[in-house]
């Protein structure tokens, strides 16, 4: 089983929007996929609950606790999940600690302004202590400038960066409030073709990660 933590310190990085729309991409291509909501606001948890229909997505709260998250854990996989995304949220060191050494792989959103990328630095530290899987993606970016371009060059030095990052597009945000995902939302819209591209980039990522390829 895939186990995927999406994970920054910084408050609104875009965790959720991650993880709701790689759950639906995953889905669509027949993955059984669990969400496993950490953040006690359960703002994933209501995403799902909205949903007219799971479309082979589950999603259940999991108390802050590094048994719950193991328990968890255990019935995804008994259960024949192949992909269990954890969303989070704040600083709850000993937990996220805990969770990185359970992944096959971290996500680690960040926006490209300079206090998100200053405030991501005490993520990659805990990251690259541990020597796990971890990539970047870039989220929030202006359509147009040049901040992906500078936001990556910042981020290459620690890791590798998602070559496609989320565009600022009202479809998250709409998606989001209906239980969507964006392609769900409207296949036509320019956020699909852009999560198609991650969600690709990041299962190919994890598994030369997982077996110390380089990759490009
Ligand atoms: N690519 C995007 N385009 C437009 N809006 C976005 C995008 N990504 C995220 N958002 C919006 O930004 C806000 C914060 O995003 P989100 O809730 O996913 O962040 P988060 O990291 O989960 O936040 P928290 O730390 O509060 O859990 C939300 O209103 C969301 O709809
Ligand atoms: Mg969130």
């Amino acid at each position: 089983m895939q186990i995927w933590f999406v994970i920054t310190q910084k408050g609104g990085a875009g965790k959720t929007t991650v993880v709701t729309n790689l759950a639906v991409c995953a889905a669509e291509q027949n993955k059984k996929v669990l969400i496993g909501d950490l953040d006690p606001q359960e703002t994933t948890v209501k995403w799902w609950q909205s949903r007219e229909e799971d479309k082979g997505i589950q999603a259940v709260k999991v108390p802050q606790n590094v048994d719950q998250v193991k328990k968890v854990l255990d019935v995804a996989k008994l259960k024949g999940f192949d992909l269990l995304i954890f969303d989070t949220v704040g600083q709850d060191t000993r937990l996220h600690n805990a969770i990185i050494e359970l992944a096959t792989l971290c996500i680690v959103p960040c926006q490209p302004s300079l206090p998100d990328i200053r405030a991501v630095k005490s993520t990659i530290g805990m990251l690259e202590k541990k020597d796990v899987p971890f990539v970047f993606l870039i989220t929030r970016c202006p359509p147009v400038g040049h901040e992906f371009e500078k936001t990556k060059q910042g981020l290459s030095a620690h890791g590798l960066v998602c070559p496609t990052p989320t565009i600022e597009r009202k479809a998250y945000k709409n998606a989001y409030a209906l239980g969507l995902g964006v392609s769900e939302y409207d296949p036509k819209d320019k956020a699909v073709l852009e999560m198609n591209h991650i969600f690709q980039w990041i299962t190919k990522a994890e598994s030369k990660l997982t077996n110390r390829e380089v990759i490009r």
